[in-house]
């Protein structure tokens, strides 16, 4: 049976789940088998069009992208992100998660925030919309705060941490995301909610693990932060192709004759 929303749900306890991002339908065929959920997260923004952050996705974007995911992906539960400035009202979202629905096969949205965005959160899954929560570090924030910071550090932040992922949570979510916090306090939100709770920067506490596809396999090299193991020296394999074909081109050993019509 194909997975759904329900089947994450099902898995809080059982064994962990794995959550991996894709932006196009090549990868999304390949990491398919793997995940078991892919996520269109507008970490695209920078993974895939280069910017400095996340913050110049657009739901025109977000769509594109997730159309081509839902392609590759036969059998893992597709999320698309809602880009910065997507959910700023109720009636905003749910028009935006209404166009998700409408325009791809995506299963889910992804909403960043915690206690602030409860009621648009239930708003939107009163209205039959699956939502994935995302409380701790929001890059959707980056420029507003200066930079991202690591949550949870002080008993204050740590409290808002588990309110938030209560209050979304109570919402309806199916799931949560939580990011950049202190390991210890990302175990207790796991340990206090129903829901799955999916790390990233923290730590091993939690019901599942998230990272961007290109820093796992090591196709973005700018820098490696602390939380990312990569499983594949991506970048070095590409150019070392790229520059094995660029000799063969300039030699002239490609194409051989069996490579002719
Ligand atoms: O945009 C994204 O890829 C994300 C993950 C880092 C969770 O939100």
């Amino acid at each position: 049976m194909k997975p759904s929303i329900q089947t994450i749900r099902n898995l809080k306890g059982q064994r962990k789940i794995v959550m991996i991002t894709a932006y196009d339908a090549l990868f999304a065929s390949l990491l398919d088998d793997a995940a078991d959920i892919l996520l269109v997260g507008d970490s695209l923004e920078m993974s895939f069009a280069g910017r400095q952050d996340t913050l110049g996705a657009t739901m025109e974007s977000m769509i594109y992208h997730t159309q081509a995911v839902c392609r590759g992906a036969k059998k893992a539960v597709v999320v698309c992100d809602m880009p910065f400035g997507s959910t700023t009202t109720s009636d905003e979202a749910l028009a935006n998660a209404v166009r998700v629905y409408r325009e791809t096969s995506a299963h889910a949205i992804k909403i960043e925030g915690g206690e602030e965005k409860a009621s648009l959160i239930r708003h939107l899954t009163e209205h039959g919309i699956a939502i994935m929560g995302h409380v701790g570090l929001l890059p959707q924030f980056v420029r507003a705060e200066g930079g991202y910071r690591i949550k949870g550090h002080d008993e204050l932040s740590a409290q808002k941490i588990i309110r938030d992922a209560q209050a979304i949570e109570a919402a309806g979510v199916f799931a949560i995301v939580i990011e950049g916090v202190k390991s210890e306090i990302a175990t207790k939100v796991a340990q206090t909610v129903s829901v799955p709770v999916i790390g990233i920067g923290a730590g091993a506490g939690v019901d599942g693990q998230v990272l961007v596809f290109s820093d796992m396999l090591g196709f973005f090299e700018a820098f490696k932060p602390k939380f990312v193991r990569r499983y594949l020296e991506g970048g070095a394999l590409v150019r070392e192709a790229a520059k094995r074909f660029a000799e063969d081109v300039r030699s002239g050993a490609f194409p051989a004759r069996e490579e002719e019509y």
